[in-house]
Formats: C-alpha cells, structure tokens, sequence
C-alpha cells in the first residue's frame, strides 16, 4: 500500500496502482504483445510463432539482423569454440578479472573498422551511448549539449543524467543547429550527438555538414552508427566511412547487435578519450564485461563483413525490390535512402490489428511501433528485409500489404 500523492489522500494497494496504468496503456492501444518466437539459424527468415492456438511458421519481417549474421556459420563456430575454450562469462566487470583477451581483440577491430586510435566495447549499444555521453557531456566543464530530436532514447537518457544543459534542433534542422551554436562563446565545450541512419524515419544524417558546423563551433561530434555498421561504407565501416567523413567525427558509436547479429556496443575515438570514458563512465566500470563468445562472435562477424559485398549487393536488390513493389501499390510507406522502410499508420489501435492481421492471415511477422518509440499519430511498421528473403516472400509481403491496407481503408470509410 502507498499514499497517493494527488487528489484526495488515500492509499492503494501497489498492484492496484500498476493495473490502472497498464489499463490505460491497453485503452490508447499501446500495450505491448510480444510475439513469442523461434528464429531458426538454418532456415531465416522463418521462425516458428508459438500462437495461442499453437506453434504457426511465419515469416519475419521486422528483425534488426539485417545481414543474418546471427545464423552465419563462421559466428556461429567462433560462439560455440570460444565458449568450449573459455567458458559461458566473463567472470567479472572489466575492472575486476572481466578483461579477456577477446574483448582486446575486439576493441583493436573496431578501432580499426573506423579507422580511429582506440574502441572500448559495452555490454550493449544503448549502455555505449548513455555511459559515454553522460561521461563525456558531465566531464566537460561547462559542456552544452545539440541532439538532434530523433537521438536514440538511450543518448538522451546519458545526456540527461549528465544534467547539462541541452539544445534539441528539429530533425536534420542545421539552421536551427547553427543558431543554437552560435549563442556559445566559442570556447565553450560543446557536443552535438546525432545518428547516421535514423532507425525509425530511414534516413541519413546530413554528417558532412555538421562536421562543418563542430568546426566552424569548436564542437565535439558523437555519431551513432548502430544502424549503419556492416551495411554501409567500406567493408561495413558506416556512413561516415562512405561519405569520407570519419576523420571527422570525434566519437563514432556502434553496436554488434544489428548488423553484425551478435550483442554488445562500442564507441571509438582518439586514445585520450576512450581512455578517459574506460576511467570515469559508471556504466563501463561497474558492469559485467560480455562473455568471451559473445566477444569473439562479434570479432568474427565484423571481419566477415569487412568482405562480404556479396551479402550487402544481395540486401540491395531486396531492398530495391520491396521499394519498387511497395511504389505500385497505395500502401503509405516513406521513400527512404536506406535499407529500413517505415509504413505509417498513424494510430496505436489500427497498427496493432494491421499486424495482427497480417500476423494471423498470412503468417506475416511485423511488430507495431507505438509511443514512446515514435510520436503519438505516427505509429508505423519498420519493414527490413534481409539478403535470405526470397522474391516469392517480398511480392508475397507485398500483396499482404496492399489488400491489408485496401480492406482497413473499406472499414475506415464504411
Ligand atoms: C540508434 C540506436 N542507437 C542505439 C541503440 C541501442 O543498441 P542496442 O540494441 O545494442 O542496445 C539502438 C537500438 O535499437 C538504436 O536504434
């Protein structure tokens, strides 16, 4: 039992208080299913759906493993003898025993990926961005922050519990970006964060042109790439990477988890301030460090794709197709420059019964993305899909897609 705080004090049973909020999530249409799955490594992108009625076979349409690394044999290999060799964890923070010979290998690779002095790796990208921006944002003195307002909630979350204070410019808005910056003496510390390719819109940052700007304001750049690594640049390398950009920027972020299939976050940058984020960031030190094959897994991944053209050419046609079926159809999807296509519906209730529809109909799988993901009215699916779809799956996806879309307009205009 707790004391309300507002309205008249009474008290309330705590799972009384839980239950109400959780009623008021169904009732806007945001609460949360998980569709309960088997991903199979020999047979992607087919995974077994465990239904209430029983285990169905779908195809999934929404997974963040772009290239099918987690099902790549030779990830696989490097999973299954690094932990005959070395066991299931760790043993500890990286502070205390947790530091394995993998886990340098592995910083040395991404180091050498982005093409900068030092990597240090996280147990996962969104510990990368809040331990590393709340390091870097609460060591400057006086450090202002510029986030672009579609950051990832886990850079937010390590601005914020830095508490210094922030600037949020529109969506790739550099004329607001600059007149932010020019309020700032020049000497003043200051850090603009932003993300290559923005997962939820599918689209790129203009990096060129803010590199120009944390030039020309003395600013320090933190780049998220967790959407770019292994897919865009050379051998993988990112966007930055594509556009010549990398010397530029001061922290480029990544993860192991998309692209690469595996698990795990990193930031690289100059050995002075890796170093500096190993030294201070509370969530690098005082956490256990990622299991020796997860290390290795993620090491071998990133290698394979250092040479992997074939796999991102095959990603690209599939990427193209989908785009071209989707453009003869009325589905709203947006035209993206990237691999990710958003299709907006723009409601919470009608996005989860569009995908439980396709989910129960065609055995299509595609998680609704609701709030706080994206803005309330801009609920929306993010279709990905990966170099082992076939042409059968994307016109098939795509014919679901438009006669899904056709029959909810009927209902919407009956
Ligand atoms: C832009 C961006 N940054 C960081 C993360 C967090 O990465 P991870 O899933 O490895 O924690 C995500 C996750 O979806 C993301 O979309």
């Amino acid at each position: 039992m707790f004391r309300l705080k507002t309205g008249t004090l009474s008290f309330m049973p705590y799972d009384t208080f839980f239950e109400q909020e959780l009623a008021t999530l169904k009732s806007e249409g945001r609460y949360r299913i998980f569709a309960d799955l088997e991903r199979h490594a020999n047979n992607s992108p087919i995974a077994t759906w465990h239904s209430p009625t029983g285990p169905k076979s779908v195809i999934v349409w929404c997974s963040n493993d772009y290239l099918g690394m987690s099902h790549h044999p030779s990830v696989i290999e490097a999973a299954i003898s690094a932990t005959e060799k070395y066991g299931a964890g760790s043993g500890g923070t990286r502070n205390i025993s947790g530091t394995n010979h993998l886990h340098v290998e592995l910083e040395r690779t991404i180091a050498k990926l982005h093409e900068k002095e030092a990597g240090l790796v996280f147990s996962s990208g969104y510990v990368a961005n809040e331990a590393s921006l709340c390091a870097l944002a609460k060591g400057l003195p006086n450090c202002v922050a510029f986030c672009d307002e579609k950051i990832h909630a886990s850079m937010i979350q390590g601005i914020s519990h830095a508490r210094v204070p922030k600037h949020i410019f529109s969506h790739n808005n550099l004329d607001q970006l600059r007149q932010q910056l020019s309020q700032y003496d020049k000497a003043q510390p200051k850090l603009i964060a932003f993300v290559s390719v923005y997962s939820m819109e599918g689209d790129f940052a203009p990096i060129e042109t803010i590199c120009d700007l944390a030039k020309e304001y003395n600013a320090l750049t933190y780049l998220d790439e967790v959407h770019a690594v292994g897919i865009y640049g050379k051998g993988g390398a990112g966007r930055a990477n594509e556009l010549n950009q990398q010397h530029r920027i001061d922290v480029i972020q990544g993860n192991f988890a998309k692209a690469y299939g595996v698990i795990g976050g990193y930031i690289t940058g100059s050995k002075i301030l890796v170093d500096y984020v190993r030294s201070v960031a509370a969530g690098f030190i005082f956490t256990t460090s990622l299991p020796p094959m997860v290390a290795s897994a993620a090491t071998t991944s990133i290698k394979t794709l250092r040479d992997a053209d074939d796999l991102r050419h095959k990603l690209w046609d599939n990427v193209n197709l989908l785009k071209n079926l989707l453009s003869k159809t009325q589905v709203n999807y947006y035209h993206t420059p990237s691999h990710i296509v958003p299709v907006v519906i723009g409601n919470a209730g009608l996005c989860k019964e569009f995908t439980d529809t396709l989910l129960n109909d065609f055995g299509i799988y595609v998680q609704p993305i609701n709030y706080p993901t994206v803005p309330k009215g801009e609920e929306r699916m993010r279709l990905t899909v990966t170099p082992f779809h076939t042409k059968e799956m994307i016109h098939q996806m795509v014919d679901a897609l438009n006669a899904v879309w056709g029959s909810f307009f009927m209902k919407m205009a009956g």
